[in-house]
């Protein structure tokens, strides 16, 4: 049995602002009844931003219900921008706090807070996820959702992943997908802002080689001349110059200022040119 705060009970047995909505100016719907969970949000805006009412119709659990319930209280009287700053934390933390394998329910909140806002927008209600962004079938839990979650309550397992967004609750078939998108979403936490992730050979390798097929020897080639990627040894890239620049007098301006430059500029600052003559 779940501990649930005081305040969970109360929103759960009188829920504030349930019903349908007349005349909304927007709706926002998550989550499906095959799913166990879903929330019809719907919001009055008026001219100047500001969220004048809020109701919510609701099918799930006790949380899902009480989520909602606090959703829409917090939500009356703030403005739009206002209203998009506010995370699923915010939902939980107004509750005092929800049983960590409730989690998702004020996700679910989040999302549907969101969703509501794309259409007061104008914009298109988000699509069933494509296949590729679909992570957990069983729940219909996108990629977007889970790395949203894992940054923003700094989630550490994938116990963590499931408890807040239901993904892996299943089949299971989805947890190897879950643990690799948390690998990736711890390390870029870890990583201090604004540094670049560091890149494996194999991409550096890829990625130079397109470099140089699409943008340095179309260049050279308008002159004549042409380039071979010989071999790259960490950060040194070797390449042999061919054509019209083998023997030009400004190739090492070529391999420096053009073919270096480029280089460094769009796959590593570290990189550099070491000419190979065969
Ligand atoms: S696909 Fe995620 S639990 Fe089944």
């Amino acid at each position: 049995m779940w501990e649930y705060t005081d305040k969970v009970m109360d929103h759960f047995l009188n829920p504030r602002n349930a019903g349908e909505m007349d005349n909304p100016s927007a709706v926002g719907e998550v989550g499906s009844l095959a799913c166990g969970d879903a929330l019809r949000l719907f919001l009055k805006i008026n001219d100047a931003g500001v969220i004048e009412d809020a109701t919510f119709q609701t099918f799930g659990c006790a949380s899902a219900i009480a989520s909602s319930s606090a959703l829409t209280e917090l939500l009356k009287g703030k403005t739009v921008d206002e209203a998009k700053a506010l995370t699923n934390k915010d939902i939980a933390a107004f509750l005092g706090g929800l049983p960590k394998e409730k989690m998702h329910c004020s996700v679910m909140g989040q999302e549907a807070l969101d969703a509501a806002l794309k259409n007061w927008r104008g914009e298109a209600a988000p699509a069933p996820a494509a296949e590729g962004t679909l992570v957990c079938k069983c729940f219909g839990v996108t990629e977007e959702t889970i790395r949203r979650a894992i940054r923003e309550n700094d989630l550490k397992t994938v116990e963590d992943v499931t408890s807040f967004t239901k993904a892996g609750g299943g089949c299971g078939d989805c947890i190897p997908d879950l643990e690799r998108i948390l690998a990736e979403e711890r390390a870029a936490m870890a990583r201090p802002a604004g540094e670049a992730p560091k890149m494996t050979n194999i991409q550096r390798m890829m990625l130079v080689t397109k470099v140089i097929e699409e943008e340095i020897r179309p260049a050279l080639k308008k002159d004549g001349g042409n380039i071979e990627l010989v071999d790259i040894e960490g950060a040194t890239v070797k390449v042999a110059l061919r054509g019209a620049c083998v023997g030009c007098p400004s190739s090492q301006l070529t391999l420096k200022g053009l073919v270096e430059k480029r280089l460094q500029e769009a796959v590593d600052p570290d990189i550099r040119i070491e000419e190979v003559r065969s």
